[in-house]
This record gives structure tokens, sequence and C-alpha cells, in this order.
């Protein structure tokens, strides 16, 4: 169902509050990536094109555990999107009570005001009513743009939305929406998924959501593991979770059924540790040569594959690295991969921090159609779940 969207908000002359999702790398002040801020600022920029009488910003950042962190404050946030923006950002030491409201109150005309971290309150994560309450007296008008918190049920993506009754999209939730729910519902075919990372636990529930849905699944990074070892190839010392070698017996089980093209690695770079400089080898996937090493990246063979499975798709999803591609020694597969991606003739949509850096890493980011802000919001969208901060928003 399409939910309402800023487009469809009276905004003039009104308080329109943004919940957006700044949840930056941040260490010592110093914002490692700032992806995020920008990609919120076409919806704060049509809020102030439509003539808001002041954009309210507010995210949370890290984990605080509920109380005020000088490490966690969003303070830094405000310098960078001022710069981003062109325009001076207000900034509020607390999210709600005096500081919020006199921040607002003394905005200029089409002032921006952005909030301290919202998981300063505890009541936040509760999704309290009460909290909820005092973020709404301070606004007239209410925009989900924080695709990335879509799936916490917290008080400001919750708990407020019902609370003012102008209430919709913003545009970077709009366009996440649009892509991730394309290629859930309608994808144009070949559809390919391409899942990596550490652990099939944290994919299982996307594996099953696409297993009807794509064409071919294409599965690397150590999550291979726990595959091959269920199918009784050598594994060494590689990453195995032994408690869902039955999960990945029954995966491979439906693809079969289903006729879907399941590929693993052929081949893979194996090494006796995770560390720069330690002699490597690239050998067969069935090749006991492997010993007690452990496999720590696909090999040339199953990037070969794996583009080829690629080359005539129309829609790719790909979240979760081919190997640990912070070390060059066992980067090469994941770079292969993300250039295959932007390769493709279609829409190709990458999601979760780590597959983000590597496409960056393979300087193909600029090639990727939609590059989703979410990490486990993706993922649970992917795995079909209702995300409750969409769920809360009103339908078209
Ligand atoms: C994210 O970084 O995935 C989102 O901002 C959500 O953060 P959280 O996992 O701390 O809720």
């Amino acid at each position: 169902m399409a939910k309402r969207s800023i487009r469809d908000l009276a905004l003039k002359g009104r308080r329109v509050f943004v919940r957006v999702d700044f949840n930056v790398p941040l260490k010592n002040g110093v914002i490692g990536d700032d992806t995020r801020i920008r990609a919120s600022l076409p919806t704060i920029q049509y809020a102030l094109d439509a003539g808001a009488a002041c954009v309210i910003l507010a995210s949370h950042l890290g984990r605080p555990k509920g109380k005020p962190n000088p490490d966690m404050s969003l303070k830094p946030v405000a310098a960078r999107l001022a710069e981003l923006l062109g325009r001076p950002v207000s900034f509020a030491d607390d999210c709600i009570g005096s500081a919020a409201e006199n921040a607002v109150r003394s905005a200029p005309d089409s002032g921006v005001v952005l909030l301290d971290n919202l998981r300063f309150h505890a009541e936040e994560e509760k999704n309290d009513a009460g909290f909820a309450r005092a973020l709404a007296a301070l606004a007239d008008v209410y925009v989900n743009d924080a695709f990335g918190a879509a799936h916490r049920a917290h008080a400001s993506v919750e708990a407020l939305v019902k609370l003012i009754p102008e209430a919709g999209a913003g545009l970077l939730m709009e366009k996440e929406l649009r892509y991730l729910g394309e290629a859930v519902s309608s994808p144009a075919r070949p559809f390919v998924a391409v899942l990596g990372g550490a652990k099939v636990s944290d994919k299982i529930e996307v594996i099953e959501n696409l297993i009807p849905r794509v064409d071919r699944l294409l599965i690397g990074g150590a999550m291979a593991y726990t595959f091959f070892k269920a199918t009784g190839k050598p594994v060494g010392k590689s990453l195995v979770e032994e408690d869902k070698l039955d999960a990945a017996r029954d995966i491979v089980t439906r693809a079969d059924q289903r006729r879907l093209e399941l590929l693993l690695p052929v081949d893979h770079v194996v090494a006796a540790k995770i560390e720069a400089g330690v002699p490597v080898q690239t050998i067969g996937v069935d090749d006991g040569a492997i010993g007690d090493r452990m496999g720590l990246d696909i090999g040339p063979a199953t990037v070969s594959a794996f583009a080829r499975a690629l080359s005539d798709a129309k829609t790719v999803v790909w979240n979760g690295p081919m190997g640990v591609f912070e070390i060059d020694a066992f980067a090469q597969g994941t770079i292969g991969v993300a250039r295959a991606v932007a390769d493709v003739k279609g829409t190709t949509i990458v999601g979760g921090g780590d597959s983000i850096a590597a496409v960056a890493k393979a300087g193909v980011a600029d090639r990727i159609t939609h590059i989703s802000t979410g990490g486990g919001a993706s993922l649970e969208f992917l795995g079909g779940r209702v995300l409750p901060g969409v769920a809360a928003l009103p339908d078209e």
C-alpha cells in the first residue's frame, strides 16, 4: 500500500518535524561518512522550498542506552548539515522540553533546527506516549525520512505519528520503499540476489522470502561454509554455524524444488589466519588441501561464474561481502562482484554497510541504481517483514 507523501502535505507556514536517520559513524567528533546526511537533503530542501516556517530534524545516533552521552551528541552533524545545506542550522541540546521549544521558537523564518539524540531519553526506545507527546508539541506536520530506523518501533517513528494527523513519508523514505518494494513485488527479470556476509542466521529470512521470487541466488562470503559443511565439503577452520546446517540443507532443497539456480562458490582463497601478509592459496572448494586453514574470499573462477549469472540480469539485490574485503588479499572477490553488479544493464540495489563500503572501495558506487541507507531495515524489508515505521504512516 503506497504511503502518503510529503508532497501531499500542506507545509507552508508550518513547523515541519522530520525524523531522519543521522546515525553516522562518529569518532572524536569527526564524521566518518556523511552519506546519510546527504541522503536526507532533498527532503529538507523540499520542505524549505514549500515554505515551511521551520524544519525540525530529529535522529538517533549510536546506542547511548537512554542517557545523555557527549560522544553520541548530534552537534557535529549540525555543523556538517549547515555546510551541505549552505544555511545555518540551530542546534538544540535536548530533543524535548525547554531547550527544544526555545530553539524552535527562536529559529528565523524558514530556519532549520537539529535536536540532539532522541536516544538520550530511554522513552524513545520504549515507544513511550508521553515522550511522543513532548515531541509532538514542537510541530504541526510530521515527516518520516528515516528508512534506516523504520524497523524499530520507537516513539519518534511510531507513537508520534498517531499524534500529528498531517503526516507522510519523506523523499528518501519513498525512494527506498519504491526500489526495494519493486524488487520484492514486481521485479524485471531475470532477478538475481547476491548474498554474502558472515552468518547464514542473519540472512535466513531474506533467503526464504527471496526463494519464491528470484531467478538466481548467488551465495558467497563466510556464510557459504555452513552450506559446504551441510553438503559434506571440506571446510577446515572456516566459520560454520553448526546450528544452521539443517536450515542450509532446507534452503538447497527448496531452491532445487523451485528449479532456482543456486550458485555457491566453486573456488576460494584460503589462509591460516585473518591477517594482512599471511600466505594465501586459491583452491577448489572440494579440495581437501584446505587442511585446517579458513576460506576468506571467493576465488576467480567463482567471480567469473557470478559475473556470468549477473550478465543478463534486469534486477539485482546485493547484500553482504564475499570475503574479508577490508584486507586486500581477501578483497578481490568482493571487488569483482561489485564490478559485475555495476555492469548490469538493469536496476541494481545494494544494501548493508559492508556492501556499501565494498562498492565504494571498488570505485563503482555511482554506477549502482540505488544504494540503500538502511542496514537492518533493508534486510527486514527484503525478509518480508512489515516495518513499524512504515506501517505507522498514513496510506495514500
Ligand atoms: C542503522 O544504523 O541500521 C540504523 O540507524 C538503526 O540503528 P540501530 O540498529 O541502533 O537501531
